[in-house]
C-alpha cells in the first residue's frame, strides 16, 4: 500500500461539467500559505501572471517569465490539495506557434504538476487551443480585456463598450470554446455581452469585472483583501488587511526601538539555582 496521502483534486473535466450549475469559485494565489487558505473555498486556484504586478510591482504583466510562473506554481501546488490549479502562460511563451505553446505548456505541467494552463486571446489562438487540448493540455481561455496586449490596446479599459464591437468578442469566445477550452475567463465586459457569451458557449465562463451573468467569478486575492495599492473599480473589498499589516509592523518597530521586544529569557527561562 502506498504511504502517500491520496490527493483528490478537481480536474478540468469537473469544472467543464459545472456549466450552468453551481457557480464556480476562483481566486488567484501565488504562494503556498495563501493557497492553503483559499483551497478550502475555491474550485480553481489561478496562478495568474498578475503576480508580476501584485508581487513584483511591475507596471504590466508583459515582463513576466515562464520561470516566474513555474516557481510560484510550485508553491501553490505545495500549499493546496483540493482545487484545480491553473497556471497562466506568460506573454511570449505561446503566441509564436502552436508548437511553442505546447513546449511551454508541457514544461509548466511537468515541472509543477498543475492541472491546466491559461492563455489570453480569442479566434487568433483557436488553432493553438485545439493543438494543446488534443495533446493532453487542458486550456482555460481568456477573452475581452487581455492584459498582455496592453501595448496594442493602450489601456486597461472595459471591452465591447459599443454594441458594434460585441460580435468580435462573441466570436472570440465561440472560437476558443469550439477549439476545446474547458472554461473561459471573460474580463471587463458589460453584463448584456457577458450574458450573451455565457448563453452561446457550452463551457463555463469565469467573469472578472464582467457581471454576475457568468458561470463563475475570479478575483485577484490581494485586490479583494485590500492589499493592492490600486484596484479596478469593479472589485468588491472583502477584507482590509493592508492597514492591519501596517499597524502590526508599527507596533513591532516600537517594541524593538523601546527595547520592549521579548528577549530569549521569556522563551528559555533560566533555572533558579
Ligand atoms: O493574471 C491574472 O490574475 C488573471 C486574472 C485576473 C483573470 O488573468
Amino acid at each position: 500500500m502506498s504511504v502517500q496521502e491520496e490527493i483528490k483534486r478537481l480536474t478540468a473535466p469537473d469544472i467543464l461539467a459545472r456549466k450552468g450549475g453551481e457557480p464556480i469559485v476562483v481566486l488567484t494565489s501565488y504562494h503556498a500559505h495563501t493557497a492553503r487558505l483559499v483551497d478550502k473555498y475555491c474550485d480553481v486556484i489561478l496562478v495568474g501572471d498578475s503576480l508580476g504586478m501584485v508581487m513584483h510591482g511591475l507596471e504590466t504583466t508583459v515582463p513576466v517569465t515562464l520561470e516566474m510562473m513555474i516557481l510560484q506554481g510550485h508553491a501553490v501546488m505545495r500549499g493546496s490539495k483540493h482545487a484545480l490549479v491553473v497556471i497562466d502562460m506568460p506573454f511570449g511563451s505561446y503566441e509564436a506557434s502552436k508548437e511553442q505553446a505546447f513546449l511551454s505548456a508541457s514544461r509548466v505541467m511537468k515541472e509543477t504538476g498543475c492541472g491546466a494552463i491559461k492563455v489570453e486571446g480569442g479566434r487568433r489562438l483557436a488553432e493553438t487551443v485545439a493543438f494543446l487540448t488534443e495533446r493532453g493540455v487542458p486550456v482555460m481561455g481568456h477573452i475581452g480585456l487581455t492584459p498582455q496586449s496592453i501595448n496594442t490596446i493602450g489601456s486597461f479599459r472595459a471591452q465591447g463598450r459599443e454594441e458594434k464591437d460585441w460580435a468580435r468578442i462573441e466570436d472570440d469566445a465561440k472560437a476558443v470554446a469550439d477549439a476545446g477550452a474547458f472554461s473561459i475567463v471573460v474580463e471587463a465586459v458589460a453584463e448584456p455581452l457577458a450574458r450573451k457569451i455565457s448563453e452561446q458557449v457550452a463551457v463555463p465562463t469565469i467573469g472578472i469585472g464582467a457581471s454576475v451573468a457568468c458561470d463563475g467569478q475570479v478575483l485577484v486575492l490581494e485586490d479583494m483583501l485590500g492589499l493592492s495599492p490600486r484596484v479596478p473599480k469593479f472589485v468588491k473589498r472583502y477584507g482590509n488587511i493592508g492597514p492591519g499589516i501596517e499597524a502590526a509592523v508599527a507596533d513591532y518597530a516600537k517594541d524593538v526601538r523601546s527595547r520592549a521586544f521579548p528577549g530569549p529569557e521569556n522563551v528559555y527561562p533560566m533555572k533558579k539555582k
